[in-house]
Formats: C-alpha cells, sequence, structure tokens
C-alpha cells in the first residue's frame, strides 16, 4: 500500500523554523554522543554482539561413519593426503571443568593447547592463577600445554582503567606465544574463549580438508549454566585460522565466513555458585553486582535451577542478557544428545552440565 505524504503547512518564516530545529536536534545529538561514548567505555563487549554486515553460513555436513573423502567433498573442499596440525589457543579465565572437557574431547585433534592466564581481570581485580593452581588436574595433556602468564596491572583509585587497552595487550602476548608453540604457516589455529568449545567433527574437517576459506568463524550453539537451558545458535565469536604471516589473535569480528553448527557455547557454566560469583564480580564494572542480595548464593541457586535471568548480575561481557530478559526463562531442554563424548562418558562428575543437574554442590 503506498500512501502519499502529507504536506505540512508551516506558519513560521522558514529561517526560523530551521532555528528551532537545530535548538531541538544538537542537544540530542549531544546526549546521543555522550551515552555511546560511556558504552564504549564501560560496556566493552557488547559492541561487538552487533557485527556490521551478515554473516554467510557455510553449511556444515556431518553424520557418523561418514568418509572424510566424502564429507570433504559435500563442503566443496577435497581430502588433504596428510592431516593439518591444530593449535588450540585461549585466554583462561576461572572454567577449570570446562577446561577438562575441552582439552578431553579436543586432545585426539590438537597438536598443542595454547593457554594464557591473566593475574588480573579485564577490569584491573586481583586474580587468583587457577589454572597453575590446578595443573595437576590437567596432568592428561601435559605434553602439549603451552602455558603463560600474563602480568596485568591493578586499576588504582582514580586511575583510568581501559579494558580494551588490556585485552588488547593480553591479544599481543598471545600472539607470541602461539608463536613460540611451535605452530607453522598452513596449521590451523583456534582463537575462542575456554567455554567455546569447537566440535570434534568441526576440528576433524579442518584437519583433512584443502580448500576451506582462510579464516572462518563458528557458529556455536548457545547454553547458559549448563547444557539443560540451550538459548539460540548466536554465538559466533569463536574462529578458525590457517595460520599465516598476517593471523593476529582475536575475538571479534573477522571475516563474513561463519561456519554452522560448529560446537557449543556455555556460559556461565560452573561447578560452584562460588565460581559464578566469582565471575559476576571480578568482570564486572558496576558496583551494582556488589550489592549483598544480588550475591545471596541461594537466590542464585533458585535463579539458575529456572533458566532465569540473574538480572542485573551479569557482567558487561555477558551477551545475551538482553534476550533472556525480553524472553523470560530459557525453556528447559532433557536432551543431552549431540553434547561433547568425555561430558557424556563422565556423566557422573558432571551432573551440574546435564538435564535435571541443576542444584549445585553446598559450598
Ligand atoms: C561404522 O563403521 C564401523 C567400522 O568402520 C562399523 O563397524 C560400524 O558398524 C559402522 N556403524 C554404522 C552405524 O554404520
Ligand atoms: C602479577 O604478576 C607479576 C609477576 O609475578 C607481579 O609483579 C604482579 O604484582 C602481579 N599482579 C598481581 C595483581 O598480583
Ligand atoms: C538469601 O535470601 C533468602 C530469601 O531469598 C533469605 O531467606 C536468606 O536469609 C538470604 N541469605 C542471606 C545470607 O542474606
Amino acid at each position: 500500500m503506498a500512501m502519499r505524504p502529507l504536506r505540512h503547512t508551516s506558519r513560521l518564516p522558514p529561517r526560523k523554523f530551521l532555528f528551532i530545529i537545530i535548538l531541538i536536534l544538537v542537544p540530542i545529538c549531544v546526549i546521543g554522543v555522550w551515552t555511546n561514548a560511556q558504552k564504549i567505555s564501560y560496556f566493552f563487549r557488547p559492541i561487538w554482539d552487533r557485527p556490521p554486515p551478515p554473516f554467510i553460513h557455510l553449511p556444515h555436513y556431518y553424520a557418523e561413519n561418514v568418509s572424510m573423502d566424502h564429507l570433504c567433498r559435500l563442503h566443496g573442499w577435497s581430502l588433504r593426503p596428510e592431516p593439518r596440525r591444530i593449535f588450540d589457543g585461549i585466554i583462561f579465565s576461572n572454567e577449570l571443568d570446562l577446561l577438562e572437557i575441552r582439552w578431553q574431547e579436543l586432545s585426539p585433534y590438537v597438536s598443542k593447547f595454547v593457554i594464557l592466564e591473566s593475574n588480573t581481570t579485564f577490569t584491573g581485580i586481583t586474580k587468583p592463577l587457577f589454572f597453575a593452581s590446578n595443573r595437576a588436574r590437567f596432568a592428561f595433556a601435559k605434553e602439549k600445554i603451552v602455558y603463560d602468564v600474563f602480568h596485568g596491572e591493578i586499576a588504582t583509585r582514580g586511575s583510568h582503567h581501559d579494558p580494551f587497552v588490556i585485552e588488547r595487550k593480553q591479544r599481543i602476548a598471545m600472539d607470541s606465544l602461539v608463536r613460540i608453540s611451535g605452530i607453522s604457516y598452513d596449521d590451523i589455529l583456534i582463537m575462542s574463549d575456554t567455554d567455546e568449545i569447537p566440535s570434534p567433527h568441526t576440528l576433524k574437517l579442518l584437519q583433512w580438508c584443502d580448500g576451506l576459506p582462510p579464516v572462518m568463524h563458528l557458529e556455536l550453539r548457545n547454553y547458559m549454566y549448563s547444557f539443560e537451558f540451550p538459548v539460540d545458535y548466536s554465538s559466533w565469536r569463536a574462529t578458525a585460522h590457517i595460520y599465516g604471516p598476517h593471523t593476529r589473535y582475536r575475538h571479534l569480528r573477522q571475516t563474513n565466513h561463519i561456519f554452522s553448527d560448529a560446537g557449543w557455547h556455555c556460559s556461565f557454566c560452573f561447578r560452584l555458585i562460588e565460581e559464578i560469583v566469582f565471575k559476576m564480580t571480578a568482570y564486572s564494572h558496576a558496583d551494582r553486582v556488589k550489592r549483598k542480595d544480588f550475591l545471596n548464593y541461594s537466590r542464585i541457586q533458585r535463579l539458575i535451577c529456572r533458566g532465569d535471568d540473574l538480572y542485573d548480575m551479569l557482567p558487561e561481557e555477558y551477551s545475551f542478557k538482553e534476550l533472556i530478559k525480553k524472553m523470560g526463562p530459557i525453556p528447559r531442554s532433557a536432551s543431552a544428545v549431540h553434547l561433547p563424548a568425555y561430558l557424556i562418558q563422565n556423566a557422573d562428575r558432571f551432573r551440574f552440565l546435564l538435564p535435571g543437574g541443576c542444584v549445585r554442590a553446598p559450598q
């Protein structure tokens, strides 16, 4: 239906009219720019959550027992005579259980696990070296681990502490750690957070197929608190790179290609409420999180068992709190199909990640 534009007749002389418009628009623009500047300095990650052009989704084919040759060809790629080496690079925070699942799941395909851990958070708060003090738990991967500590700076009162700058410094440190890990051109490098886990069959394609795009984002299924609460497929930050002279460690939009259904992203999937509280407080810029009743463990327990939003408690980096706010509690799923095999094999140890297991251990 086409509508005729309405014609407004103004009795004001044009100049005066223009002046009034400017008088109205200028303050609006100033406020707009100011709030955006606030957003940029405070809410540093959400601005990356709205990437500019839409992704081109590469279809992903997989079924058990189909040959690699056939799978490569379905993607328009071809089988390599030799597998590529895969390097898995993460900047670690405190996700110890997911780290174990990740490394156990990916170990058959990965040559080196490159892991950087900072002794501060992005917001300049001291952080215990969780990996260093739990290293024995990861002895199963000991020959493959390339670990380093990033020496962060503490935010002091009055100092301007820019999370962007810290994140950039960590990425640069990550670049050199990757270099010394023994990577060569044409190897695969995965860049992701600990809780963004590519699936084994995704890694097998990366290993065995020629003709892949040099950089691909990995589309991951989003989960919240555990695999009982699937949110959507919107996780896109993880990437797979064919390593070359220009590869740099990043965790943002790098290309238009995204490989569909390539793994799992489980946010706030912690065994202990204490770990959730650590992540909420240490990575948030907002003092609101430190309000006592927000950190009431029994309240948090109640909310995560309902798949509900922790309201204003989540740090700014957390990207789908707006979504949950709009949609209400995440519908519970009773499916534990298509999850990491290591998780299913060790279901007894990881009950809290599976359907019906939302009650966390007493503190
Ligand atoms: C998968 O392949 C193996 C051996 O290659 C065979 O023993 C097994 O029966 C196959 N499974 C299915 C579901 O076809
Ligand atoms: C981080 O580690 C470095 C080197 O050990 C140390 O100088 C620095 O004080 C540490 N920072 C914090 C916040 O613990
Ligand atoms: C936590 O909240 C519950 C009610 O939701 C209350 O009964 C309890 O006393 C609170 N605990 C603390 C430590 O504030």
